[in-house]
Protein backbone atom coordinates (compact mmCIF):
# COMPACT_ATOMS: atom_id res chain seq x y z
CA UNK A 1 0.00 0.00 0.00
CA UNK A 2 1.21 3.66 -0.77
CA UNK A 3 2.36 5.68 2.52
CA UNK A 4 0.01 9.12 2.32
CA UNK A 5 0.71 11.91 3.98
CA UNK A 6 -2.94 12.36 5.31
CA UNK A 7 -4.46 10.33 7.66
CA UNK A 8 -8.30 9.83 6.35
CA UNK A 9 -9.64 8.04 9.02
CA UNK A 10 -11.89 11.28 10.39
CA UNK A 11 -12.56 12.29 6.61
CA UNK A 12 -16.15 12.83 6.14
CA UNK A 13 -15.93 10.29 2.80
CA UNK A 14 -20.37 10.02 2.96
CA UNK A 15 -20.24 13.86 1.97
CA UNK A 16 -17.53 13.95 -0.18
CA UNK A 17 -19.33 10.44 -2.01
CA UNK A 18 -22.76 12.87 -2.14
CA UNK A 19 -21.03 15.97 -3.42
CA UNK A 20 -18.98 13.58 -6.34
CA UNK A 21 -22.34 12.27 -7.32
CA UNK A 22 -23.59 15.65 -7.38
CA UNK A 23 -21.38 16.78 -9.64
CA UNK A 24 -21.46 13.78 -11.63
CA UNK A 25 -25.62 14.26 -12.32
CA UNK A 26 -25.81 18.06 -12.50
CA UNK A 27 -23.32 20.59 -12.42
CA UNK A 28 -23.16 22.98 -9.43
CA UNK A 29 -23.98 26.52 -10.48
CA UNK A 30 -23.66 29.61 -8.01
CA UNK A 31 -26.48 31.37 -6.71
CA UNK A 32 -26.58 34.65 -8.29
CA UNK A 33 -27.87 38.06 -6.82
CA UNK A 34 -30.25 38.43 -9.35
CA UNK A 35 -31.63 34.91 -7.57
CA UNK A 36 -31.31 36.33 -4.45
CA UNK A 37 -32.92 39.51 -5.32
CA UNK A 38 -36.12 37.22 -6.72
CA UNK A 39 -36.40 36.11 -2.98
CA UNK A 40 -37.89 38.94 -1.34
CA UNK A 41 -40.53 37.96 1.21
CA UNK A 42 -40.21 34.22 -0.03
CA UNK A 43 -38.04 31.51 1.58
CA UNK A 44 -35.67 33.26 3.97
CA UNK A 45 -32.18 33.69 2.77
CA UNK A 46 -29.46 31.99 5.07
CA UNK A 47 -25.87 34.01 5.22
CA UNK A 48 -22.92 33.63 7.47
CA UNK A 49 -19.57 35.31 7.05
CA UNK A 50 -16.56 33.11 6.07
CA UNK A 51 -12.76 34.57 5.61
CA UNK A 52 -11.12 31.00 4.44
CA UNK A 53 -11.41 27.75 1.90
CA UNK A 54 -12.33 25.21 5.36
CA UNK A 55 -14.99 27.24 7.13
CA UNK A 56 -16.08 28.13 3.23
CA UNK A 57 -16.58 24.51 2.48
CA UNK A 58 -18.45 23.75 5.58
CA UNK A 59 -20.61 27.12 5.35
CA UNK A 60 -21.52 26.62 1.96
CA UNK A 61 -23.32 23.45 2.70
CA UNK A 62 -26.55 25.42 4.61
CA UNK A 63 -25.86 28.30 2.99
CA UNK A 64 -27.52 30.69 0.21
CA UNK A 65 -24.80 33.75 0.70
CA UNK A 66 -21.18 33.54 2.14
CA UNK A 67 -20.15 36.96 3.33
CA UNK A 68 -16.87 37.81 3.60
CA UNK A 69 -16.97 40.57 6.05
CA UNK A 70 -14.77 43.28 6.53
CA UNK A 71 -15.02 41.86 10.33
CA UNK A 72 -12.22 39.62 9.32
CA UNK A 73 -10.12 42.80 10.55
CA UNK A 74 -11.43 41.97 14.20
CA UNK A 75 -11.57 38.42 13.64
CA UNK A 76 -8.42 37.33 12.05
CA UNK A 77 -5.84 40.13 12.77
CA UNK A 78 -7.32 41.26 16.21
CA UNK A 79 -8.33 44.89 15.29
CA UNK A 80 -9.80 47.27 17.38
CA UNK A 81 -12.40 48.44 14.22
CA UNK A 82 -12.76 47.58 10.67
CA UNK A 83 -10.97 50.70 9.38
CA UNK A 84 -7.65 49.59 9.09
CA UNK A 85 -8.80 46.64 6.30
CA UNK A 86 -7.39 47.17 2.73
CA UNK A 87 -8.61 46.20 -0.18
CA UNK A 88 -5.68 43.81 -0.70
CA UNK A 89 -6.84 41.76 2.75
CA UNK A 90 -10.28 41.78 1.32
CA UNK A 91 -9.08 40.04 -2.40
CA UNK A 92 -6.69 37.81 -0.60
CA UNK A 93 -9.72 35.79 1.58
CA UNK A 94 -12.71 36.83 -1.17
CA UNK A 95 -10.14 34.48 -3.30
CA UNK A 96 -9.92 31.88 -0.46
CA UNK A 97 -13.48 31.70 0.06
CA UNK A 98 -13.92 31.05 -3.49
CA UNK A 99 -12.14 28.14 -4.11
CA UNK A 100 -13.60 26.66 -0.79
CA UNK A 101 -16.89 26.81 -1.95
CA UNK A 102 -19.02 26.22 -4.83
CA UNK A 103 -22.75 26.96 -4.53
CA UNK A 104 -23.30 29.88 -2.25
CA UNK A 105 -23.26 33.56 -3.67
CA UNK A 106 -19.91 35.22 -2.10
CA UNK A 107 -20.49 38.50 -1.41
CA UNK A 108 -16.99 40.23 -0.67
CA UNK A 109 -16.96 43.53 1.52
CA UNK A 110 -15.59 47.18 0.30
CA UNK A 111 -13.73 48.24 2.78
CA UNK A 112 -13.67 51.47 4.32
CA UNK A 113 -11.28 53.98 2.01
CA UNK A 114 -11.64 52.01 -1.11
CA UNK A 115 -15.17 53.54 -2.27
CA UNK A 116 -16.15 56.74 -0.49
CA UNK A 117 -14.12 59.19 -2.71
CA UNK A 118 -15.77 58.98 -5.82
CA UNK A 119 -17.69 56.73 -8.43
CA UNK A 120 -14.69 55.79 -10.19
CA UNK A 121 -12.72 55.13 -7.40
CA UNK A 122 -15.40 52.51 -6.15
CA UNK A 123 -15.83 51.16 -9.62
CA UNK A 124 -11.80 50.59 -9.86
CA UNK A 125 -11.93 49.05 -6.63
CA UNK A 126 -15.06 46.31 -7.60
CA UNK A 127 -13.39 45.84 -10.63
CA UNK A 128 -10.40 45.17 -8.47
CA UNK A 129 -12.29 42.74 -6.31
CA UNK A 130 -14.72 40.98 -8.73
CA UNK A 131 -11.76 40.14 -11.05
CA UNK A 132 -9.73 38.66 -8.71
CA UNK A 133 -11.53 37.06 -6.34
CA UNK A 134 -14.23 35.45 -8.70
CA UNK A 135 -16.99 36.22 -6.42
CA UNK A 136 -20.26 37.52 -7.19
CA UNK A 137 -21.16 40.58 -5.29
CA UNK A 138 -19.95 43.43 -3.72
CA UNK A 139 -21.53 44.84 0.10
CA UNK A 140 -20.50 48.71 0.87
CA UNK A 141 -22.08 50.43 3.62
CA UNK A 142 -24.03 53.85 3.28
CA UNK A 143 -27.33 54.63 2.28
CA UNK A 144 -28.30 57.84 1.21
CA UNK A 145 -24.52 59.02 0.76
CA UNK A 146 -24.31 56.16 -1.35
CA UNK A 147 -26.90 56.02 -3.51
CA UNK A 148 -25.33 57.35 -6.62
CA UNK A 149 -22.16 55.49 -6.37
CA UNK A 150 -24.35 52.32 -6.16
CA UNK A 151 -26.61 53.07 -9.52
CA UNK A 152 -23.34 53.83 -11.38
CA UNK A 153 -22.03 50.47 -10.05
CA UNK A 154 -25.01 48.42 -10.72
CA UNK A 155 -25.10 50.34 -14.32
CA UNK A 156 -21.49 48.72 -15.16
CA UNK A 157 -22.51 45.24 -14.26
CA UNK A 158 -21.13 45.31 -10.99
CA UNK A 159 -23.86 43.77 -8.50
CA UNK A 160 -24.25 45.76 -5.40
CA UNK A 161 -25.29 44.98 -1.95
CA UNK A 162 -26.33 48.00 0.33
CA UNK A 163 -25.96 48.43 4.59
CA UNK A 164 -27.71 50.60 6.31
CA UNK A 165 -28.84 50.97 10.02
CA UNK A 166 -25.02 50.87 12.10
CA UNK A 167 -22.41 51.14 9.66
CA UNK A 168 -19.49 50.32 11.69
CA UNK A 169 -16.72 51.76 9.27
CA UNK A 170 -18.23 54.83 10.42
CA UNK A 171 -17.06 54.48 13.93
CA UNK A 172 -15.05 56.96 14.52
CA UNK A 173 -18.02 59.77 12.98
CA UNK A 174 -20.83 57.99 15.57
CA UNK A 175 -18.57 56.93 18.48
CA UNK A 176 -19.78 53.58 19.52
CA UNK A 177 -21.04 50.39 18.17
CA UNK A 178 -24.68 50.84 19.13
CA UNK A 179 -28.07 50.01 18.19
CA UNK A 180 -29.98 52.50 15.60
CA UNK A 181 -33.50 54.16 16.05
CA UNK A 182 -34.60 53.07 19.24
CA UNK A 183 -36.49 56.24 19.47
CA UNK A 184 -39.07 56.81 16.84
CA UNK A 185 -37.54 60.15 16.05
CA UNK A 186 -34.39 58.79 14.48
CA UNK A 187 -35.75 56.08 11.80
CA UNK A 188 -37.06 58.92 9.01
CA UNK A 189 -32.93 59.07 7.85
CA UNK A 190 -32.49 55.37 8.61
CA UNK A 191 -35.75 54.31 6.59
CA UNK A 192 -34.80 56.92 3.95
CA UNK A 193 -31.21 54.77 3.71
CA UNK A 194 -32.75 51.99 3.01
CA UNK A 195 -35.14 53.04 0.17
CA UNK A 196 -32.20 55.14 -1.08
CA UNK A 197 -30.04 51.66 -1.47
CA UNK A 198 -33.41 50.38 -3.23
CA UNK A 199 -33.58 52.74 -5.55
CA UNK A 200 -30.04 52.67 -6.76
CA UNK A 201 -30.74 49.09 -7.78
CA UNK A 202 -28.43 47.22 -4.98
CA UNK A 203 -30.31 43.66 -5.12
CA UNK A 204 -30.08 42.92 -1.18
CA UNK A 205 -28.91 45.05 1.59
CA UNK A 206 -27.73 44.10 5.15
CA UNK A 207 -29.78 46.40 8.15
CA UNK A 208 -27.64 45.78 10.93
CA UNK A 209 -28.31 46.51 14.86
CA UNK A 210 -31.79 48.95 14.55
CA UNK A 211 -34.83 48.64 16.80
CA UNK A 212 -36.81 45.20 15.75
CA UNK A 213 -39.59 47.47 14.96
CA UNK A 214 -37.75 49.77 12.49
CA UNK A 215 -36.33 46.10 10.86
CA UNK A 216 -39.78 44.91 10.59
CA UNK A 217 -40.75 48.45 8.79
CA UNK A 218 -38.14 48.73 6.58
CA UNK A 219 -38.41 45.33 5.19
CA UNK A 220 -42.12 45.38 4.66
CA UNK A 221 -41.47 48.91 2.67
CA UNK A 222 -38.93 48.11 0.41
CA UNK A 223 -38.73 45.85 -2.98
CA UNK A 224 -35.59 43.80 -2.07
CA UNK A 225 -34.65 41.73 0.46
CA UNK A 226 -33.42 42.59 3.62
CA UNK A 227 -30.46 40.94 5.68
CA UNK A 228 -30.68 41.09 9.22
CA UNK A 229 -28.11 41.12 11.86
CA UNK A 230 -29.27 42.89 15.06
CA UNK A 231 -32.63 43.48 13.34
CA UNK A 232 -36.06 41.64 13.05
CA UNK A 233 -37.03 37.99 12.26
CA UNK A 234 -39.34 39.60 10.06
CA UNK A 235 -36.44 40.42 7.44
CA UNK A 236 -36.39 38.38 4.60
CA UNK A 237 -32.98 36.79 5.65
CA UNK A 238 -29.98 36.63 8.51
CA UNK A 239 -26.51 36.91 8.80
CA UNK A 240 -24.27 36.71 11.66
CA UNK A 241 -20.65 36.11 11.80
CA UNK A 242 -19.32 32.65 12.01
CA UNK A 243 -16.95 33.07 14.92
CA UNK A 244 -19.60 34.69 16.79
CA UNK A 245 -22.07 32.11 16.93
CA UNK A 246 -19.67 28.71 17.07
CA UNK A 247 -18.58 30.74 20.47
CA UNK A 248 -14.89 31.85 19.16
CA UNK A 249 -15.17 35.33 19.75
CA UNK A 250 -14.51 36.70 23.39
CA UNK A 251 -16.85 39.49 23.09
CA UNK A 252 -20.43 39.15 21.02
CA UNK A 253 -23.02 42.05 20.90
CA UNK A 254 -26.59 40.84 22.25
CA UNK A 255 -27.76 39.94 18.75
CA UNK A 256 -25.48 36.51 18.38
CA UNK A 257 -26.90 33.78 19.41
CA UNK A 258 -24.63 31.19 20.41
CA UNK A 259 -25.03 27.74 18.14
CA UNK A 260 -22.05 26.32 19.13
CA UNK A 261 -19.24 26.82 22.32
CA UNK A 262 -15.84 25.69 20.07
CA UNK A 263 -14.06 27.50 22.48
CA UNK A 264 -13.40 25.32 25.56
CA UNK A 265 -12.75 22.34 23.19
CA UNK A 266 -10.68 23.97 20.85
CA UNK A 267 -8.55 25.07 24.16
CA UNK A 268 -8.75 21.16 25.45
CA UNK A 269 -6.88 20.13 22.12
CA UNK A 270 -4.21 22.37 22.44
CA UNK A 271 -3.68 21.54 26.45
CA UNK A 272 -3.46 17.48 24.89
CA UNK A 273 -1.30 18.47 22.52
CA UNK A 274 1.32 20.07 24.95
CA UNK A 275 1.23 17.46 27.61
CA UNK A 276 1.83 14.99 25.24
CA UNK A 277 5.18 17.26 23.36
CA UNK A 278 5.95 17.64 26.74
CA UNK A 279 5.87 13.97 28.01
CA UNK A 280 7.30 12.75 24.43
CA UNK A 281 3.99 10.77 23.80
CA UNK A 282 4.06 13.10 20.05
CA UNK A 283 4.74 11.65 17.71
CA UNK A 284 3.51 7.85 18.78
CA UNK A 285 4.34 5.13 16.23
CA UNK A 286 1.50 5.70 13.97
CA UNK A 287 2.40 9.10 13.06
CA UNK A 288 6.22 8.49 12.05
CA UNK A 289 7.64 7.23 8.51
CA UNK A 290 9.36 3.23 9.10
CA UNK A 291 12.10 3.62 6.37
CA UNK A 292 11.32 1.95 3.05
CA UNK A 293 11.72 -1.36 2.25
CA UNK A 294 14.89 -2.33 0.34
CA UNK A 295 13.78 -2.94 -3.51
CA UNK A 296 13.85 -6.10 -4.51
CA UNK A 297 17.22 -6.56 -6.19
CA UNK A 298 17.01 -6.51 -10.22
CA UNK A 299 16.97 -10.37 -11.74
CA UNK A 300 20.22 -11.53 -13.28
CA UNK A 301 19.60 -12.04 -17.27
CA UNK A 302 19.94 -15.86 -17.64
CA UNK A 303 23.54 -17.26 -18.84
CA UNK A 304 23.43 -18.81 -22.21
CA UNK A 305 25.91 -21.12 -22.34
CA UNK A 306 26.39 -22.08 -26.18
CA UNK A 307 28.53 -24.88 -27.96
O1 LIG B 1 -18.26 42.58 8.09
C1 LIG B 1 -19.21 41.84 8.36
O2 LIG B 1 -19.04 40.69 8.80
C2 LIG B 1 -20.55 42.37 8.14
C3 LIG B 1 -21.69 41.60 8.72
C4 LIG B 1 -21.68 41.80 10.18
C5 LIG B 1 -22.97 41.97 8.09
O3 LIG B 1 -20.71 43.38 7.53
Amino acid sequence: MVDSLYDWSAYDWSAAIRDLSMSAHEEIRRITAPEIRARKGGEPIVCLTSYHAHTARLVDRYCDVILVGDSLGMVMHGLETTVPVTLDMMILQGHAVMRGSKRALVVVDMPFGSYEQSKEQAFASCVRVLKETGCGAVKLEGGCRMAETIAFLVERGVPVMGHVGLTPQSINTIGAFRAQGRVEADWPPIEADAQAVAAAGAFAMVIEAVAEPLGRRITAAVPIPTIGIGASVACDGQILVLEDMLGLSPRVPKFVKRYGDLGPGIEAAIAAYAKDVRGRAFPGPEQVYAMAKPAPAPLKPKTVISG
